[in-house]
């Protein structure tokens, strides 16, 4: 069995910190969120994973590397262009071969692990299975029906969806795939669509089966999906304190901080993850934040956030809550007049003052 990641696409919902980042490398408790299904897969047993790249390449090749790191060999696939999950697919025919594979969208994260249900796919070999879960706006996903556990139609992002019944972001398939998939035309969103791939193959006889995850699944396209995300991984933390603590500062609760980080007259109540090398000093850091390393605090309060590296936030009034900050962001208050904001922010930015 191989893998697949799909790791191409536009991140459009996530400008502007896609303008200049991978939205699969964007943290999620520090960790690129990409790395999460390369650990889903590995721990399925699987060593031989392939990754759908497109024009963020070489970005995503820096952070993975040859896969070493996990046990894994990674081989990286270009996809021409964003045309679709089909596409994808077809593109990456000649390294899955004729080998059944796990395909995994590398903007998703699962829970729960799919080790049982990929050794169910190799003893049972069924020609597909999809993972479904229960969600409030199925509209937003590919929807399946059921009959039993017999998967009967899907449809991508109804406006009318029949059930609530949402695709997770990981499928196995056998090669029966890629005969779907040369069936396939562009959808009305212009994409060459899995969904439809799997569609065709129900409708063509094949044994396409499904399983209801109930373990919690997030698709992280939207910032509010990433803080959710966070605040899922967040949760699951051991506190561990490797940097220092003044006798003036309280942390409370399942903290994480790193080597090199100084907490100076603060507070921090978990579940926080706080990076290496960060300088939090008359600061609150409250539950579900991430700050990644490098990161100043200083007279500023954080709740619910996601930092990214070598940021600076300083002496900001008002508590900062529900953001995302990308690389080297500053954000502060400067007392000089004439009182006004001072803003230079990237394309697509969105700003909320009181
Ligand atoms: O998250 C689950 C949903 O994922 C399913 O419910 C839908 O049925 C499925 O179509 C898909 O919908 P999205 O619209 O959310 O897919 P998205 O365009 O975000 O792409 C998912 C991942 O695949 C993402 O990491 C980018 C990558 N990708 C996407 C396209 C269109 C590629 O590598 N190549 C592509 O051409």
């Amino acid at each position: 069995m191989k893998g697949l990641i799909l790791s191409g696409g536009r991140g459009t919902r996530l400008r502007p910190i896609t303008h200049t980042s991978a939205k699969q490398l964007v943290p999620v408790a520090n960790k690129p969120l990409l790395y999460y299904g390369i650990e889903c897969i590995r721990d399925a047993g699987i060593t031989d994973i392939g990754i759908v790249v497109g024009h963020t390449a070489e970005e995503i090749k820096a952070a993975v590397g040859d896969g070493s790191r996990w046990g894994v060999k990674v081989t990286y696939i270009p996809q021409s262009a964003p045309l679709g999950l089909a596409h994808a697919v077809k593109t990456a025919q000649p390294f899955l071969g004729e080998e059944p594979f796990v395909m995994y969208l590398g903007d998703n994260l699962v829970k729960d692990g799919i080790a049982p249900l990929v050794q169910e796919f190799i003893t049972e070999k069924p020609n597909a299975e999809i993972l479904l879960a229960h969600v409030q706006n199925p509209q937003d996903f590919g929807v399946a029906e059921l009959e039993g556990e017999r998967v009967v139609r899907l449809q991508e992002k109804p406006k009318q969806p029949r059930t609530d019944l949402a695709l997770v972001g990981v499928y196995m398939f056998d090669p029966h795939i890629f005969t779907a998939i040369d069936t396939l035309k562009p959808s009305a969103r212009g994409e060459y669509e899995i969904t439809d791939a799997i569609q065709y193959l129900i409708e063509n006889g094949c044994d396409v089966r499904s399983h209801i995850i109930r373990g919690w699944w997030k698709d992280t396209g939207k910032l509010e999906d990433m803080l959710e995300a966070n605040r899922f991984v967040l949760d699951t933390l051991e506190r561990n304190i490797q940097g220092t603590i003044d006798a003036a500062s309280q942390v409370h609760g399942r903290v994480v901080i790193g080597a090199g980080t100084q907490i100076i007259r603060s507070e921090v109540r978990g579940p926080v993850i706080i990076g290496e090398g960060c300088h939090i000093e008359d600061a609150y850091i409250g539950p579900f934040t991430s700050v990644h390393d490098q990161t100043r605090i200083v007279h500023s309060e954080v709740e619910h956030s996601i930092i990214l590296e070598q940021c600076s936030i300083e002496n900001i009034e008002a508590r900062i809550s529900d953001s995302l900050l990308g690389r080297n962001v500053e954000v502060r208050r400067e007392d000089r007049r004439p009182r006004v904001y001072r803003l230079m922010l990237g394309d697509n930015s969105q700003v909320s003052v009181l």
